[in-house]
């Protein structure tokens, strides 16, 4: 979903006022090199999605330079064409990085707002787990009274053997069943689903469009849809590393589920974490 000028927008701002006194903590260089130190560090990310490591949009470096520069934590060297950090700077930066100290990761909580957004009185509402893994959100939906579907296409080496470990795990019943399935490819549903949820999946998927226009085909219509994942930002970065900023931003999330058909989107920041909610158009295709 990045755009090939780079990424905009208020997480990539936050992320960048941190990561740009870190980079110059670690020595003086021009604002071109710490954009290619950000896309270098974040290659890795290529591994889950060609494209996925983290170019930062020009105008985002040069709004942060400017207001580092402002606040006097860092300052132009003396030939004028490079940036190092001032004694206040590494302050600010110290005091931002303890952050990853204080606090843990916050999966459980915004799971449980995810789920607090479902209705489950009767009719039973069926929902599709789109990326379950080892069904760690489907099984607490089932728990909470949904007829639940978890789907995962199993491409990873860390998820190859995870709908087996899913199905190992289930005692009985006819509330919860399991799949090995590429979203994309999961078709021969008459009855489309009253909730499609995703927990921590969607910025692994390769083609995140694609995967949303199935989610959007897959749901009924009235449906909602409801994801959770990283946060785009500093603390997802900091819990997460660069791998959070695989994961959709506030204003992509904005973006994107309009233009897919959503009406009512509401996101709520679950510190680490952000949890997405949509309704499709009860009227229109799909
Ligand atoms: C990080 S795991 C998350 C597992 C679980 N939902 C959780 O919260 O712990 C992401 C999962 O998404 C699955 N996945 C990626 N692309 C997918 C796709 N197109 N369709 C279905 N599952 C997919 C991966 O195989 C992986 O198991």
């Amino acid at each position: 979903m990045a755009s090939s000028k780079g990424r905009t927008g208020a997480g990539i701002r936050e992320f960048l006022e941190y990561y740009l006194l870190g980079l110059l903590n670690e020595g003086t260089k021009t604002k071109q090199k710490m954009v290619e130190l950000i896309l270098e560090r974040s290659s890795d990310n290529n591994d889950y999605r060609p494209g996925g490591a983290l170019l930062v949009a020009d105008q985002e470096v040069d709004s942060t330079v400017s207001l580092l520069l402002q606040r006097s934590w860092i300052k132009t060297t003396e030939k004028g064409d490079a940036f190092e950090i001032t004694g206040e700077g590494r302050k600010r930066f110290e005091k931002v990085d303890k952050l990853k100290e204080q606090t843990s990761g916050s999966k459980e909580e915004a799971t449980q707002k995810l789920i607090s957004l479902l209705d489950p009185s009767p009719p039973k509402k069926y929902v599709l787990d789109v990326g379950t893994g080892e069904g760690y959100l489907a099984f607490k939906l089932a728990e909470a009274g949904f007829k639940v579907l978890g789907i995962d296409s199993s491409e990873f080496d860390y998820s190859k053997d995870s709908i087996q470990e899913a199905m190992g795990k289930l005692k009985g019943g006819n509330n919860i069943a399991f799949r090995v399935a590429d979203v994309k490819k999961l078709t021969g549903f008459q009855e489309p689903f009253d909730y499609v949820v995703s927990s921590q999946a969607l910025h692994c998927m390769k083609d995140q469009e694609g995967c949303m226009e199935a989610i959007t085909r897959l749901l009924k219509k009235g449906g909602t849809f409801v994801c959770s994942d990283f946060s785009v930002g500093l603390l997802g970065f900091l819990h997460h590393g660069f791998h959070c900023f695989l994961a959709l931003s506030k204003e992509e999330w904005l973006e994107m589920l309009p233009q897919c058909g959503y009406t009512n989107v509401s996101i709520h920041e679950v510190h680490d974490f952000c949890v997405v909610e949509g309704q499709k158009a009860r009227s229109g295709k799909g």
